[in-house]
């Protein structure tokens, strides 16, 4: 079997030098790599470098190949494209569709999982049109990569510097294993809405009071379901990861706005699941202006806000299936699972996700584990990465859907 076929795009930034290490790192997991280098990337890094380590000649023009027409065939045939580093100039073209060298052509004729890997001075990361530029190329599904933070060129330092190449590798293979895992399209028909991300409550116009949740297992999820052939919404409260391409995107970032659009949405859909750590108290009453420290003690009040599940296990109907989470700081499995139970019945659920949490464990982390409760059964899931935990998580909804229905 031939192996997956990543194109790799090398504009001009002096993190040009760290492509030819992400290379060998990318051929370390047996990935056959082209490298598509622009003229300015050439004058940090010779073609010569470049073709030895990938084994094959660098495409360094449009016009090199004409009777080819080398950037269709390319991208057609590639399984992912990785632009890295890619600039801030790089990064504008892309946004407004220009095809004037051979890494832009590509890219607009491809439809494979594109991931860009931002480097750049930091005041040029921070400048409005580079950060207008990035939320659109999010919006549109690149996958884009945030920069690391340290050395940048000279003697300049913050955020800016190249992801580490081991990192962009293991991204990359993470996207082609998923682009040929076969997934059973055992959801194509059904609407998910899907919430994800901690709700942030105000203190003042600058303080809020919120949680750890980064929105890794509700994008997760979305994702999965997406795969599936799911027709996705998501609801995201402060999400620190990129929206999904596929998805319906909807921005609620404290309980109360995440409250109405759950309560909107959710009567449309057949699967409704409350991953977000949702605040259970708000401020009763945020000052407009900033408070200020004359006084040594503060007092908050606090207000109980709506329980939304609770909300939608009394609205639901019989047909929809209703999933909610319990986040849970526990010592032992058992402990767990009367926790998850109290909350099946209390919120009127199908099925609660049970994790054990801590500072270092489930919110916030890149692994996770859960325990599957309903009132018939429990299913352990092991320890993984978000995105298996929630093909998993699938794999029993799916089959539960069909028993409940
Ligand atoms: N939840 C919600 N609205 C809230 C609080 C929680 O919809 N105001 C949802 C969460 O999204 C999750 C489930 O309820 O799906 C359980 O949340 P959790 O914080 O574990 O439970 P609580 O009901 O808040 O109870 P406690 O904090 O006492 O464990």
């Amino acid at each position: 079997m031939s192996r997956p076929l990543v194109v790799l795009g090398v504009t001009g930034g002096i993190a040009a030098y760290k492509s030819a290490d992400l290379i060998r790192r990318l051929r370390d997991q047996d990935l056959d790599v082209q490298v598509i280098a622009t003229s300015s990337a050439l004058k940090f890094v010779g073609e010569t470098t470049f073709a030895a380590l990938s084994a094959k000649p660098v495409i360094t023009d449009i016009w090199d190949q004409a009777h080819n027409v080398e950037h269709v065939q390319l991208a057609k045939s590639a399984d992912t494209i990785v632009v890295a580093p890619a600039t801030a100039d790089f990064l504008a073209h892309l946004v407004y569709g220009f095809a004037n060298d051979a890494l832009l052509a590509t890219l607009l004729v491809a439809k494979c999982p594109v991931i860009l890997c931002p480097a750049m001075h930091t005041e040029m990361w921070d400048n409005a049109a580079t950060r207008e530029n990035v939320a659109t190329l999010r919006k549109r599904g690149y996958l884009v990569l945030e920069p690391g933070v340290g050395h940048l060129t000279g003697e300049d330092q913050g955020v800016g510097r190249l992801p580490e190449p081991i990192e962009i590798a293991r991204v990359v293979k993470q996207v082609i294993n998923r682009k040929s895992a076969e997934l059973p399209k055992d959801l194509s028909g059904f609407n998910v809405l899907i919430s994800a991300g901690g709700t942030r409550e105000s203190i003042d116009p600058i303080r809020f009071i919120g949680n750890r949740a980064s929105g890794k297992q509700g994008v997760a999820l979305a994702i999965s379901a997406l795969s599936r052939g799911a027709k996705v919404t998501l609801v995201g409260a402060n999400l620190t990861v990129p929206i999904p391409a596929g998805v319906e995107f909807i921005s609620a970032n404290s309980t109360h706005e995440m409250s109405e659009v759950m309560q909107l949405r959710a009567a449309s859909n057949d699967v409704v699941i409350m991953n977000a750590a949702v605040a259970d108290y708000y401020v009763k009453n945020p000052t407009d202006k900033k408070i200020k420290k004359n006084t040594n003690q503060l007092n908050l009040v606090l207000e109980e806000t709506e329980d939304i599940l609770s909300t939608l296990g009394k609205k639901r109907t019989s047909k929809q299936y209703l999933v909610g989470f319990a986040a849970e700081t526990v010592s032992n499995s058992d402990e767990l699972i009367s926790m998850a139970m109290e909350k099946l019945t209390r919120k009127n659920v199908d099925l609660i996700i049970a994790n054990s949490v801590s500072e270092h464990q489930g919110i916030g982390t890149d692994d996770n584990q859960a325990i599957l409760v309903t009132h018939k059964t429990t299913i352990n899931l092991p320890k993984s990465d978000k995105l298996t935990l929630a093909d998993g998580i699938w794999d029993f909804i799916v089959k539960d859907l069909a028993k409940v229905a």
